[in-house]
């Protein structure tokens, strides 16, 4: 258990803790912090012997990371165990009610409610038991629960939160993520929305929340555990920043055939695609910036206006949506829970939704008409480096879907688009090969107090993509500006000595814009800014304004994202490191938001 917890650390890392079954009832610890903290508290302990257990890392949403609100819960008696992922909405109501009957609380988390209603309508069959209490539950959620008077099964359940059960030979297991036993088999079943599953020596049966047999996805993982490790790197964030060219050249594969753009998946009618005439996109954090790089591509190929929107805010305003509209949500993990409601809002106003997702069948593409998978691989480091450049290479592919089905673009413009995607994979390998001076130039930057970044064009979203790796890794204020917005306040922040990173454009391919961006490095630099340039190779006219120049390869101007962000994810790692912090698992974040 503590090995699959070790793999799903990722997830929360704000406290760890397990409940094995034993001959003398449940045996439980739990501590604040991280999964160390709990491996060393287990040293010499006995007792902790049996067949089946539970573990859990938890990032805190109710109550502070503190060993009395860490997972598993327990009810009064301490023959109840739960663990879980998500927040139950209506846990307030609950906690009321169960005072109400008597019962002492001992911790201050949502998910303790569920531990006390489990005993409290417990009557010897606890898969009816957990199907009863999960028809009171509001919220998402996944459970994990056991009973010490049933020793030989444990119960499951899930809304809106992943759940997946691994089946080995004579063994079965539960987790959010197939990485926690990867190791052991790569049989797996999915559950689906409002499922319960109960494992058992029989074997395991799913219904729904009122008993029904219910449909599930049975798939054989595609990946294996080596995937999964750092292979020889001190980070997960290195490995997969290096992994960048196969990520995107897996993602690439198999989705142009016979001179057409295929999709993974299409619930919906061709016609319907040919129908659209307008596209949101809408994501969170790194997947928002690769949102915004889409936009420049799918307007200019197909000539539909296209939105990009935060899907936290997308949720909650009243969005022009129609039958017509095409939303592309844009997730990793598929799982976000703003990007997966910002998803139902628009099903509901009966627009089609397009996922773009890294995780095979994921909440957010179940609940989509098409679907679109970035093939990069498990993501393990929180900051997202190699799903974000799949994730523009898949918007691409989107955006020439579109031009296809619409006829904005002839069958020999797509393939010739195509065909330069293709050549992405070598030219991000170049720049991975040039990235020694980068990690110097992040020693060096170490200390500074902020860090500015600047571009225009598809070198917008770069320069934002830059200032979040920095923030979330390096916990350095960091700000990302479109350069033509400078003059209209964010000069001001501009004093002597401040690095300010600029995303150039190609002198060719867009002369107007790299002759602006000369301009705006000129204002800074005169106000005293350490200009850091990212530039094509050849640029020699950005030379002279360039305090450090980061040299990479000309290629065509919308893909430029592709090489001039991956610098940028190196030099937030090393500044990370320099200042001592975990790049993997930075302060306060998780790999997958599931709440709001
Ligand atoms: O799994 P998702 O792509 O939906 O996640 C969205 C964001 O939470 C994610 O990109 C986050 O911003 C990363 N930590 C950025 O590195």
């Amino acid at each position: 258990m503590l090995d699959g917890l070790r793999r799903l650390e990722y997830r929360g890392y704000d406290s760890a803790g397990v409940a094995v079954i034993t001959a003398d009832g449940l045996a439980v610890e739990r501590k604040a912090g991280r999964l160390a903290n709990l491996e060393a508290e287990l040293v010499g302990q006995e007792g902790f012997v049996g067949t089946a257990g539970m573990g859990h890392t938890r990032w805190a949403t109710h109550g502070a990371p503190v060993d009395r609100n860490s997972h598993p819960h327990r009810d009064v008696s301490g023959k109840v165990a739960v663990v879980h992922n998500g927040i139950i909405e209506n846990f307030h109501a609950l906690r009321v009610e169960l005072e109400a009957d008597g019962v002492e609380f001992s911790s201050d988390t949502d998910t303790e409610t569920v531990a006390h209603l489990v005993a409290r309508e417990y009557d010897g069959d606890l898969p009816e038991t957990v199907r009863k209490v999960c028809r009171r539950l509001e919220g998402a959620f996944t459970l994990v629960v056991t009973h010490a008077d049933e020793p030989d099964m444990i119960v499951a359940a899930r809304r809106s939160s992943p759940l997946v059960v691994g089946i080995g030979d004579k063994e079965m297991f539960l987790a959010s993520d197939v990485s926690a036993f990867i190791e052991h088999t790569r049989d797996a079943v999915e559950l689906g929305q409002d499922q319960v599953v109960t494992i058992a020596r029989s074997g395991y049966e799913v219904t729904d929340f009122y008993g029904e047999p219910a449909p599930t996805n049975h798939f054989q993982v595609n990946w294996d555990l080596s995937a999964a490790e750092k292979g020889g790197h001190d980070y997960f964030m290195l490995k997969e920043i290096e992994e960048q060219p196969e990520a995107l050249a897996n993602t690439l594969r198999g989705h142009f055939v016979d001179g057409r753009i295929v999709l993974d998946e299409q619930r919906m009618a061709d016609q319907d695609l040919r129908d659209v005439d307008k596209v949101f996109v809408i994501a969170c954090g790194t997947a928002y910036h690769s949102g915004l790089v889409a936009k420049y591509a799918i307007e200019h190929w197909t000539r539909l206006p296209v939105e990009v929107e935060l899907a936290s805010e997308f949720r909650y305003r009243d969005p022009v949506l129609d039958r017509d509209t095409l939303v592309v949500a844009i997730s990793q993990s598929g799982e976000t829970a703003d990007t997966l409601e910002a998803v139902r809002h628009a099903r509901e106003q009966k627009a089609r939704v397009l996922a773009i997702c890294n995780t095979n069948g994921a909440q957010i593409p179940r609940e989509s008409d098409a679907v679109l998978y970035t093939h990069a691989g498990p993501e393990v480091g929180v900051a997202a480096t190699k799903t974000f450049l799949a994730q523009i290479a898949a918007n691409f592919l989107v955006g020439l879907a579109l031009a296809q089905a619409r006829g904005t673009k002839y069958s020999d413009e797509v393939a010739r688009e195509f065909h330069e995607l293709e050549q992405m994979p070598a030219a991000v390998s170049q720049v991975l090969q040039t990235v020694d001076s980068v990690r110097a130039l992040g020693r060096q930057l170490a200390d500074s107090k902020a860090v500015l970044f600047l571009g225009r064009h598809v070198g917008y979203p770069v320069a934002l993509e830059g200032a979040l790796k920095l923030k979330e890794l390096a916990y350095m204020h960091a700000e990302g500006f479109a350069a033509g917005e400078l003059k209209h306040g964010p000069i001001a922040l501009i004093e002597q000595d401040l690095p300010v990173v600029v995303v150039m454009p190609s002198p060719k391919g867009r002369a107007v814009l790299h002759a602006k961006l000369l301009s705006n490095i000129s204002e800074i630099q005169a106000r005293g800014a350490r200009t850091i340039v990212i530039a094509e190779e050849g640029d020699e006219t950005v030379r002279p304004f360039a305090d450090e120049l980061i040299e990479v390869p000309q290629v065509p101007t919308l893909l430029q994202p592709l090489v001039s962000t991956v610098p940028l994810q190196v030099l937030a790692a090393e500044i990370a490191r320099a200042r001592g912090y975990d790049v993997d698992k930075p302060r306060n974040l998780a790999k997958s938001v599931t709440v709001e």
